[in-house]
């Protein structure tokens, strides 16, 4: 057993975890951008501490800071109008809704000069009870249903981003139905995928979204379904064909795969209009943007990205002698993940000894040696946030009711499900003195977890909390037992 680590690094810990130097400090990419610990050791977000929002609101709880969304909303559209200010005169910014939505966010989304990315009936309900304009909406979907299309074309939206040649021909129908033009863009399958640091190019689309523009997925003419669906779109007289779209990845870090995808799509855009005598007067790089999750993540600025996007769309488009469409993107999670954390309460406590082969530099390295991690549950879990069961994603915490000036200690926050896999923050260190009642704040949780949370175990869904101005005001309620018995019908 080997107990005197406390300090050290723990070898059960992954490479890339390090011993903060301090416990109580809040890496600033991790954090909105009002979340500071005072004096007296409590985390504060606008002015009103976590024990503030604990007595009035509970936990587990989503607490997002509406400023810090505004400013990276705002951020996004400025950084993509500034770089693309002299080759299509800006870029419109769609937040996909599908990382965050309620109908708050989708007014805060318009008044900073966002368009709202929809990919449901019920998000574009939202969109609807937001007062959000018709042609500021975009439909996603690769199984559009026939009435999620009609009420696109009820609402009159921007955009309908057709998914398929199925797909085209429902549209196409069903506006005609109606003695109605519906605008379309096609989303393409360029063979460019990205996550994070890497991207990978492939001729094969072997996944259910998008037409692909592989050559070899033909039609008897030798067309990919890329230009069938262009040339079967240009050939219908309900449809108006808008331009071309791609979604490369989530959480992408490096421009390079963006840029590679608006090459593709900008050559086969170009190749399109000269074919079929027609313009595509827009272009959609999509969303995918990365954020800190830890502190080792390192996002670029949406400036640096804007721009290595920039330089290739003009540099493209020169070779190909075009003028450029008019591009948009899609950004989710780098407009609303970092604005929030969850606020937990910590429960039961449990320490395990792990046996792990001895450091190299530690004596007899032929010996295991014993290692504690320590398990700390907290009232909430994969219900409201499944991303690390569902992609391995890591986050971090720190305890936030107090600072601690214990040592740290390998842990592992667990959640309250029935469920071993019921993670929420794989390693992090925190400080040996967590003890029950503590309230530990996870940060970077404002996109796909709310989003994707569930009433797993007849947990009730928390709450989301914006902070504005020193007052917090629930957006989205938290659920009651009640209403968790209320679709369940009875003997
Ligand atoms: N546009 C399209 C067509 C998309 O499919 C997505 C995300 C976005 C935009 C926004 O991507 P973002 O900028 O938020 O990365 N649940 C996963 C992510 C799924 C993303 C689905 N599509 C996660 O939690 O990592």
């Amino acid at each position: 057993m080997n107990d005197s680590h406390k300090g050290a690094a723990s070898p059960l810990a992954p490479e890339w975890l390090a011993v903060p130097e301090d416990l109580n400090a809040l890496t600033p990419s991790m954090w909105a951008e009002d979340v500071f610990r005072t004096s007296a050791g409590q985390l504060t977000i606008d002015g009103i501490s976590v024990a503030e929002l604990k007595e009035q609101f509970g936990t587990p709880l989503f607490v997002m800071s509406e400023a810090d969304f505004r400013t990276r909303a705002r951020g996004f559209k400025d950084a993509f109008d500034d770089a693309f200010a002299d080759i299509c005169g800006g870029v419109d910014v769609y937040y996909a809704g599908k990382s965050f939505l309620c109908t708050a966010v989708a007014t805060w989304v318009a008044e900073e000069g966002l368009r709202l990315d929809t990919c449901s009936g019920g998000e574009l309900a939202v969109a609807a009870r937001a007062g959000i304009a018709g042609a500021h909406l975009g439909l996603h979907g690769n199984n559009k249903s026939d009435a999620e299309i009609r009420r696109a074309l009820d609402m009159q939206v921007g955009r309908i981003v057709v998914d398929s040649l199925d797909e085209l021909d429902r549209v196409a129908k069903i506006a005609s139905g109606r003695g109605e033009t519906a605008k379309v863009m096609l989303r393409l399958t360029p063979g460019v995928h990205a996550h994070t640091h890497e991207f990978i190019a492939t001729a094969h689309e072997d996944q259910k979204f998008g037409l692909s523009m592989a050559g070899d997925t033909t039609d008897e003419a030798g067309l990919s379904a890329a230009e069938e669906a262009v040339a079967a779109a240009t050939a219908y007289h309900s449809i108006e064909l808008l331009g071309l779209h791609c979604h490369i990845g989530s959480q992408i870090f490096e421009p390079d795969g963006f840029a590679l995808a608006a090459e593709k799509l900008l050559t086969f855009l170009d190749a399109m209009q000269r074919k079929y005598s027609i313009v595509l007067p827009e272009l959609d790089l999509g969303g995918g943007y990365g954020i800190a999750y830890t502190p080792v993540d390192t996002p670029r600025p949406p400036a640096e990205i804007a721009q290595a996007m920039a330089a290739v769309v003009r540099s493209t488009c020169a070779k190909l002698g075009i003028d450029s469409p008019r591009i948009s993107i899609e950004p989710g999670r780098a407009i609303v993940g970092s604005t929030t954390f969850t606020l937990y309460e910590v429960g039961t406590l449990k320490t395990v000894r792990v046996d792990t082969p001895a450091p190299a530099d530690a004596g007899d390295a032929d010996d295991n040696v014993t290692y504690p991690r320590r398990y700390v549950s907290v009232d909430g879990g994969m219900s409201d946030n499944a991303r690390p069961v569902l992609y391995d994603a890591d986050y971090s915490a720190v305890v936030a009711s107090r600072a601690s000036a214990a040592a740290p200690q390998l842990s592992r926050v667990v959640g309250k499900h029935c469920e071993s896999g019921d993670i929420v923050v794989r390693d992090v260190y925190l400080p040996e003195d967590v003890a029950a009642g503590d309230l530990l704040a996870v940060p970077g949780t404002g996109a796909y977890c709310w989003a994707l949370s569930s009433n797993y175990n007849y947990l009730a869904r928390p709450g989301v909390v914006a902070v504005r101005d020193g007052s917090a005001r629930l957006i989205v309620r938290g659920e009651t037992e009640e209403d968790l018995l209320n679709r369940d019908m009875g003997v």
